[in-house]
């Protein structure tokens, strides 16, 4: 069974349980402020998971292409991909705990005929410091259900992942207990990260068994299902969505208690075929084929290299496909990323001519299955990614002539780091070249260019923290609302006294924020007032938090972005920005972190304002 006919059937049989198909999300997200795409089915349904009624009813289903930049470095191993189709269903406020493991079970037993002796489960252990019980019910039904199919599952307490690395399973051991890093989901992650205002509960997860023999027991420890190796795979979770983040931090019940289900359509196509490499499914291993034919090498010597080409372009084809094209900003910024990742890593194939002309239509016609109105720009798709490619290929070309200007016989790893740091030429090309064409590295090229590299990442640091100087004492959620008042603050100095007021430090603990300017006077009270009068207008404006990356010069020259250290800056740097994206009240170079919505602060009140040193003013002001 492949992709396209287990994704059908999913949605058959959840229609055959009283669900209806809803239209999956378009991939890119243009009104969120807290993430850049749809990552996940449930995202396009917050508002209904928090109790507003759907048009739709009580029990929904689709299929969601997701893409999550945030796993990016670990593809390459045989699971991991950052562009997936979730199969997903939900019921808001309808059945609970027992009819969705029932019914995914039954899904994955009766319709994809997995055998259950390979189906493993986990649930979550329960948490005293918030007070949310452990899901012994859920363990409890799953236990029946095994027993049904004569099997008898005991259950086992983890804890950590680590515990379990460690623990490793027990004969007849099924069921698992693991704490909130593994069995809490929030669109955060665990309980001490799930967003203000979330939805989130505990979940139960679903594992298939690809054996024994499939565990690196050297490098990752005995199998346990949450372990890193390559025995035990996700293929569903089941989220119990009960409990909404309240803004002091604690949790509450929602009257409607929810399930929000996901399974990654690859994986369940992998665990299908009984094959624990995602990329050997028959909507991905074409793909890895066709790399195989341009580039004359084999899988099986260049896995990784190919994992990530495919999954890469795969993101970068979908993304093309809905209307995105490759920018310096946010989204198109991100799919630039996957283009540009997947060119080097075919260079490391040693393809070094266009490529994605042949292999592009492979992934066009995996995803014929996917309707027109998903992928309105089908089209256009292939053309604008060629384009991106001709234009990467000119930006190494470059590259490759700034290194024969400056490598005549020899080259040291600090003349490495500066073609990859100024022309975005990598390392290994220019160690590549340098051997191709006889010239002489230096004996300790690559402890200069680490060297380099160090010295730059510490200039980024020493910004960063300059940047609030004395830093935040905490992440912890009053320190971080001081931060985003601590913006606001310095774009109200900005409008109401003079455009050329700059941070000269600041300190910020959960109780207050102090914050120093640059001013050649005492502020006068009418000043102070409407300085407050400003801040506080803005968080009645609920004004989203928006963060992005962005090369630097966009940021400085394009966006207008305030920052203080621009030339110690890396060329790479975060954004934040508060208000219209067009138009907004703050723009700050920042490393974070911030909350998502000015709403959250309270009241903003100036409590002293004094001077610091010559010519430097002190504002102490706390939100109430
Ligand atoms: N929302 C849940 C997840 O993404 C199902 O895993």
């Amino acid at each position: 069974m492949n992709a396209n006919e287990i994704r059908q059937k999913f949605l058959d049989f959840q229609v055959k349980k009283g669900h209806t198909i809803i239209k999956p999300a378009p991939m890119v997200l243009t009104d969120d402020p807290t993430t850049l795409f749809t990552g996940s089915g449930m995202q396009p349904l917050l508002p209904f998971l928090l109790g507003q009624k759907h048009n739709q009813g009580t029990r929904l289903t689709d299929s969601q292409p997701c893409l999550r930049l945030q796993d990016i470095e670990d593809v390459g191993d045989p699971r991991h991909t950052t562009v997936f189709e979730m199969l997903g269903n939900w019921s808001l406020g309808d059945y609970f705990k027992e009819k969705q493991i029932r019914n995914f079970f039954e899904f994955l037993t009766k319709e994809i005929h997995l055998d259950p002796h390979k189906i493993y489960v986990t649930c979550f252990i329960g948490n005293d410091e918030y007070g949310i019980p452990k899901d012994t019910e859920s363990a409890k039904i799953w236990q029946k259900v095994f027993k049904e199919v004569g099997i008898d599952a005991k259950i086992a307490e983890i804890g950590t992942a680590e515990q379990g690395n460690k623990r490793g399973i027990k004969p007849s051991e099924r069921i698992f207990f693991y704490d909130d890093q593994e069995n809490w989901w929030s669109r955060g992650g665990g309980i001490a990260d799930t967003p203000i205002g979330d939805p989130c509960g505990p979940d139960s997860e679903v594992f298939y068994d690809f054996g024994e023999d499939k565990q690196d027991v050297n490098k990752y420890g005995p199998a346990h299902p949450a372990s890193d190796g390559a025995r035990f795979m996700e293929i569903g979770n089941q989220v119990f969505m009960e409990y909404r983040r309240n803004p002091d931090g604690t949790f509450s019940e929602l009257d409607h208690k929810n399930v929000d289900f996901g399974g990654g359509l690859e994986r369940i196509a992998a665990a299908a075929i009984d094959s624990y490499d995602v990329f050997q499914i028959s909507s991905i291993r074409p793909i890895i084929d066709k790399l195989e034919q341009i580039s004359g090498k084999s899988y099986a010597d260049n896995t990784d290299e190919m994992r990530v080409i495919a999954d890469h372009l795969r993101g970068a084809y979908l993304l093309a496909a809905q209307g995105l094209t490759p920018s310096n900003k946010q989204q198109g910024y991100a799919m630039r990323r996957l283009i540009r990742r997947a060119i080097l890593r075919a260079l490391d194939l040693g393809i070094s001519q266009d490529f994605l002309a042949e292999t592009l239509p492979v992934i066009a016609k995996e995803y014929e299955s996917l309707p027109d109105d998903i992928l309105s720009h089908r089209a256009d798709a292939l053309a604008v990614l060629e384009k991106e490619e001709s234009a990467f290929r000119r930006t190494l070309n470059r590259g490759l002539k700034e290194l024969n200007k400056i490598a005549k016989t020899s080259l040291d790893g600090f003349e490495i780091f500066k073609l990859q740091d100024t022309y975005g030429f990598p390392l290994e090309l220019s160690v590549e070249e340098a051997y191709r064409r006889g010239i002489e590295l230096s004996q300790n090229w690559r402890d200069e260019f680490d060297k380099a590299l160090n010295e730059q990442r510490t200039r980024s640091q020493t910004a960063s923290k300059g940047m609030f100087k004395g830093g935040l004492e905490n992440h912890d959620e009053k320190t971080i609302k001081y931060h985003t008042a601590a913006h606001l603050l310095l774009a109200a100095l900005q409008q109401l006294i003079d455009p050329k007021i700059c941070q000269k430090g600041s300190n910020i603990t959960a109780e207050r924020l102090r914050f120093d300017f640059n001013l050649d006077h005492k502020m006068t009270d009418a000043e102070k007032q409407a300085v407050e009068a400003k801040v506080n207008k803005w968080i009645s404006q609920d004004l989203p938090v928006t963060k992005a990356e962005y090369d630097k010069d966009y940021a400085r020259n394009t966006l207008k972005a305030h920052g203080e250290f621009w030339d110690k800056y890396p060329n790479q740097l975060t954004v934040y920005t508060i208000g219209d994206d067009k138009n907004p009240v703050s723009r700050e170079v920042c490393g974070g972190p911030h909350i998502t919505h000015t709403g959250e602060l309270g009241h903003f009140c100036i409590k002293k304002e004094e001077s610091s040193s010559a010519g430097v003013r002190r504002i102490k002001a706390i939100l109430e």
